[in-house]
Order: C-alpha cells, then sequence, then structure tokens
C-alpha cells in the first residue's frame, strides 16, 4: 500500500513528525522495544525547551555572569551551567529507568537507583556547552550520551558508566541559537529537529542527515598554534596556502553542528595547557563522535577512533578531530606524516 503524503503548497515537509512522534515510531522499529530509550529522550526534550527559555531570557532576567565558583574540572562556573544542571536534573529525576545521571558540573555520578531497582540507563550530559559564549548572545548548547548501566557490582558509581563510546545507545546536542536546534542518533542515522515556537514542539526538518564528504572549512583555536604538535601546525600551514576557510566559534555545539551542516573539520589538538586535549570524553567528544559518525563523518583522538577509548574517568579529556572523512584524513596525512 503507498503511503499517503499529503501534497500542499502550505507544508514545508511532505509530512509533520514531531519529536515525540519520531521517537515513538522508532521505538516500533526495534522489535521487543520497552519505550525506556523514548522515555527518557521526551525528558532531554522537555529540559531542552525550559533550557531554551532559560537561555533567551538569560539577559532580561540577569543570570549571566560567573557563579565566581569552579566545576571539578575547574571550568569557570556561569550562572547558567548551574541552572541548567538542575533543570536536567529535574526533568530526568523523576524517570524510573534511570540509574545514574552524570554531569560535567558535578564531581561524582548521581546514583538514583540500582539497576535491580529498575535503573537501567545512565544519561551523561554537559548541560551548558560554550557557556563562555553566553554574555555575548553567541550558540550554545546542551550535549548527551545515554549509556545502558553495566552489569557489574561497582566499587563506585562511575564503574557503572564507564564504558567506551561504541556502546551509547543514544547521542544528541541541542544548539540554543538563531533558532533552536535539537539533534539525535539512536544508532540509526543522525535526525535534526527544530523548536517551533508556536506549538511548543520540535519538528522534523533534515531526516537522515549527511555530512558532506569534504569542505574546505577548519575548525581550531589558532590561538594554541605554537602549542601545538608539529604535525598540526604543518596542516595549517598547508591549508592557508590551499584556500581553506577557517570558522571557530567557540562552543563545540555550534562548531560541530556547523561543520555537520556545511562539512569541514574540527579539531582540537593537544596544547601546552591541556597535552591530552581538552575536550570531555564520555560527555563532550563520545557523545559528538557518534553523532558525526553516524552522519558518515569520522571522529578521532590521537592514533584510535574516539568512540573505541576505554575510559578510566567521567571527567576524562581528549583531543578531538571529527568532520568530513576527506578533511579528517588529510589533517592525518600532516600529523602522521614520515
Ligand atoms: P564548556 O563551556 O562546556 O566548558 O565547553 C567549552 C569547550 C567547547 O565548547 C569549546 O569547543 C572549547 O571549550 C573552546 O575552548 P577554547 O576556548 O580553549 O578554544
Ligand atoms: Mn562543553
Ligand atoms: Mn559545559
Amino acid at each position: 500500500m503507498t503511503e499517503h503524503r499529503y501534497s500542499s503548497p502550505h507544508l514545508t515537509t511532505d509530512n509533520l513528525t514531531s519529536l515525540q512522534t519520531h521517537i515513538l515510531a522508532e521505538e516500533h522499529e526495534y522489535p521487543g522495544a520497552t519505550g525506556d530509550l523514548s522515555w527518557i529522550l521526551s525528558a532531554i526534550a522537555l529540559a531542552a525547551k525550559v533550557i531554551a527559555n532559560k537561555v533567551q531570557r538569560a539577559r532580561v532576567e540577569d543570570v549571566l555572569g560567573s557563579m565566581g565558583t569552579a566545576n571539578t574540572t575547574g571550568d569557570e562556573q556561569q550562572k547558567l551551567d548551574v541552572i541548567a544542571n538542575e533543570i536536567i536534573m529535574r526533568c530526568l529525576g523523576d524517570r524510573a529507568n534511570i540509574g545514574v545521571l552524570a554531569s560535567e558540573e558535578d564531581d561524582k555520578p548521581i546514583i538514583l537507583r540500582s539497576k535491580a531497582e529498575g535503573g537501567h540507563y545512565a544519561v551523561l550530559f554537559d548541560p551548558l556547552d560554550g557557556s563562555s559564549n553566553l554574555d555575548v548572545s553567541v550558540g550554545v548548547g546542551t550535549i548527551f550520551s545515554i549509556l545502558r548501566t553495566t552489569d557489574i557490582k561497582p566499587d563506585t558509581p562511575e564503574d557503572l558508566i564507564l564504558q567506551p563510546g561504541t556502546l551509547q545507545v543514544a547521542a544528541g546536542y541541542i544548539l540554543y541559537g538563531s533558532s533552536v536546534v535539537f539533534l539525535l542518533t539512536t544508532g540509526k542515522g543522525v535526525d535534526m529537529f527544530v523548536l517551533d515556537h508556536s506549538m511548543g514542539a520540535f519538528v522534523l526538518v533534515i531526516p537522515k542527515l549527511k555530512i558532506p564528504p569534504e569542505k574546505k572549512i577548519y575548525s581550531i583555536n589558532e590561538a594554541y598554534y605554537d602549542s601545538f604538535p608539529d604535525g598540526y601546525q604543518h596542516y595549517l600551514d598547508w591549508a592557508h596556502k590551499n584556500g581553506y576557510s577557517g570558522r571557530y566559534i567557540g562552543s563545540m555545539v555550534a562548531d560541530i553542528h556547523r561543520t555537520l551542516l556545511k562539512g569541514g573539520v574540527f579539531l582540537y589538538p593537544p596544547t601546552v595547557t591541556h597535552p591530552e586535549g581538552k575536550l570531555r570524553l564520555m560527555y563532550e567528544a563520545n557523545p559528538m563522535a557518534m553523532i558525526v559518525e553516524q552522519a558518515g563523518g569520522k571522529a578521532i583522538s590521537g592514533d584510535k577512533r574516539t568512540l573505541d577509548i576505554n575510559p578510566t574517568g567521567l571527567h576524562q579529556r581528549t583531543t578531538v578531530l571529527m568532520g568530513s572523512p576527506a578533511e579528517v584524513d588529510l589533517v592525518l596525512n600532516h600529523v602522521n606524516r614520515p
């Protein structure tokens, strides 16, 4: 039976699909699906709407600026880092299938319930990414990664969640920019939604998004040029002579979102201040790596695929090189040149 599609000049897409209906439709594609993941994703969508409202009103409600405190990895906490963290905790905390919540803003994971009590999933997140850009109204975001809690008897809360990125069951981000964009993958490609404020729902705008295979754009903080390993300096010297554009926003979510839509490569190499890289593996690099790979891109950390890294700590950092496959390979050719 052919699928009935409305052909109306008023519809911008063949069908109107909300994030909620998309999640439920995907759930039906998984035999034996319990609806657990859908339940968690709907809570994340709720948190995203609340945070979007807070970000839009930050200047009006005077919740910009620093808390005057630092988080566990030494980053200065913006007021909205803490507010976004609390919003996510409030929206996710009552989902009975979540066992662990782990945030960039908290030293230790929070155990809500054991696996035996139904806590089958862990949600790891960067509640507000790029928050130093908040005061100047530049795009910031939320990044999330969903894992199944491990079966082992944990010595520490981290034991329940320290798994390679290949075991993520879902990953995504919300970009609070000129529009509020929700990107999601559950391992069957990447789907892009935009918040339609007139009805308070995220609507599907790009199903099965694919990253352009190549594009002469690199995204890196060139201020650290002198402290990059010489292979990265060699790549930049080459790119300067071969028609590349530099684009760097300083919010990973915004830089990755542009890379996914336009193509190119995003890099955060080792620097003197962060010899192991600055970005956090569990709630920045891994979710972004899953998204980029699911969109047809590549994500490398040092000499291995980012998703293959066996983590040793919730807040461990890693170098990041991800984007269009041809562009990632060009960087690697220079970095690994004999
Ligand atoms: P966060 O605001 O969650 O601490 O993340 C900031 C990260 C990331 O968003 C961005 O790509 C990177 O910091 C920028 O670092 P530099 O300012 O060193 O370029
Ligand atoms: Mn971040
Ligand atoms: Mn953050």
